[in-house]
């Protein structure tokens, strides 16, 4: 076999390598899917989560954050990933001197499926609200080590991947996020 041969044969199978791998992760990002559901409209952060936000621009958010937080754990780099199905974003009306938000798994038990609850007293702008998503996303994705994992870990992460989402909190320890995520 020449040179030429044994460097289409190798490109060739680098190609295949390359979009079967790009396939499959466009699959896994695909695969999760995102659900937004408003119970405050009656209340301003409610209507302002609308007006500043709302369902497309959410879900846009919430799809970026995977990407960003797949990538940062090296998900789709071969690091052994958990399954997602379902992500569904709850806008609640809470007491205002409650959590800005929390994260659980799905309280029905549903597998592989996952709730964010933000509270609308902590609706400000569209900034602040990707902030927040990130770092519940970031619960979403992350391992917790079947619980054993210490609770200021996990919230350590979540702010780093906030953080090099460049999306900084404007009051760092200002109301602080719920550590919820895993309570169910
Ligand atoms: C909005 O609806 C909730 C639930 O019914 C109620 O508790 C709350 O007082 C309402 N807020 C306003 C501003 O009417
Ligand atoms: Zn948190």
């Amino acid at each position: 076999m020449g040179a030429q041969a044994v460097s289409l044969a190798v490109s060739t199978l680098l190609f295949i390598t390359f979009t079967c791998c790009t396939d499959w992760q466009l699959m896994a990002l695909a695969d999760t899917e995102y659900v937004v559901i408003n119970n405050a409209l009656n209340e301003s952060g409610g209507q302002k989560f609308e007006s500043e936000v709302g369902e497309t621009k959410a879900q846009s958010i919430l799809t970026s954050a995977t990407q960003f937080i797949r990538n940062t754990f090296g998900y789709d780099a071969g690091n052994p990933s958990k399954v997602v199905d379902k992500v569904t974003l709850y806008v609640d009306d809470e007491p205002t001197q409650g959590v800005v938000a929390f994260t659980s798994s799905d309280v029905s038990g549903t597998p592989n499926a996952y709730e964010i609850h933000y509270s609308q007293n902590y609706v400000d702008s569209l900034n602040g609200v990707e902030g927040v998503l990130y770092h519940e996303m970031t619960h979403v994705w992350q391992w917790n080590g079947q619980g054993t994992a210490d609770g200021g870990l996990i919230e350590s992460i979540a702010d780093y991947v906030r953080l090099t989402a460049g999306l900084p909190a404007s009051g760092w320890g200002q109301p602080s996020e719920g550590n919820k995520w895993d309570d169910g």
